[in-house]
């Protein structure tokens, strides 16, 4: 059995690029909603598309989530989850389809999230991440693993960032609580380089086992 593996932290903390060393390193699933919403952006549901509200930072209402997050763990034998639950409502309904081993929460200062967010490029091939000071690409706007082109999220503007955030300490700080209240934390210190947050979160997962 791998391992079933939550990650949290806010927009920009570093989730997506963590979880991309936690399937490599433990071969699980990445399930992940923000890249499953942005799959299906244009998508008509009964509350409009995601993109009506992912573009302006804005949360995707409850169901289009929840279906999402069931279906992906249903199919997966052992998964890093990144980017749910997102309001407490998430976090119980989770409790009620799966049994988690790691809660990891990559603690970063609110001033250091705009500019990782606005400095981020992303492969449009494979989903590699970078950041054009922070962890540049051999090539400027060409994907190192792919070489594939690299493009900016649209809500990856300076003011969709801040209202991102704005929106996750609103709705998702309370769900670290939550976990933390009942002793399920492990709190990493996020703001170390790249290498170092990932020794921390390798070492974490290790020792749950
Ligand atoms: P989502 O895609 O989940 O976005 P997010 O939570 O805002 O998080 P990000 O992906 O922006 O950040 P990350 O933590 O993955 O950081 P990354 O590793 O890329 O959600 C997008 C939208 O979808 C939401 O706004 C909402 O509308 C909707 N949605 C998704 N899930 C939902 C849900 N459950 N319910 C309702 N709506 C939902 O790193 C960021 C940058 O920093 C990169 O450039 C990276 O290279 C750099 N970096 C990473 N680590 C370091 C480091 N240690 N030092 C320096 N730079 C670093
Ligand atoms: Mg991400
Ligand atoms: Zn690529």
């Amino acid at each position: 059995m791998e391992p079933n593996i939550l990650i949290l932290g806010a927009p920009g903390a570093g989730k997506g690029t963590q979880s991309s060393n936690i399937v490599e390193e433990f071969g699980v699933e990445h399930v992940t909603t923000g890249d499953a919403l942005r799959e299906n952006k244009h998508m008509e549901t009964e509350y409009g598309t995601p993109a009506s509200f992912m573009d302006e930072g804005e949360l995707v209402p409850d169901p289009v989530v929840n279906e999402i997050v069931e279906a992906a763990l249903s199919q997966a034998d052992g998964y890093v989850l990144d980017g749910y639950p997102r309001n407490l409502d998430q976090a119980e309904f989770l409790s009620e389809i799966t049994d988690l081993d790691v809660v990891l929460y990559l603690d970063v200062d609110e001033d250091e999230l705009v500019g990782r967010l606005t400095g981020r490029r992303v492969c449009s091939e494979c989903g590699a991440t970078f950041h054009v000071d922070f962890n540049p690409p051999e090539e400027e706007g060409v994907c190192d693993e792919c070489g594939g082109e690299l493009y900016q999220r649209d809500d990856d503007t300076e003011e969709t960032a801040r209202e991102r955030i704005r929106v996750y300490e609103e709705n998702t700080a309370p769900v670290v609580e939550f976990y933390d209240e009942r002793g399920e934390l492990a709190r990493i210190d996020g703001e170390q380089s790249l290498e170092g947050v990932w020794e921390d979160v390798k070492a974490a997962i290790e020792s749950s086992a």
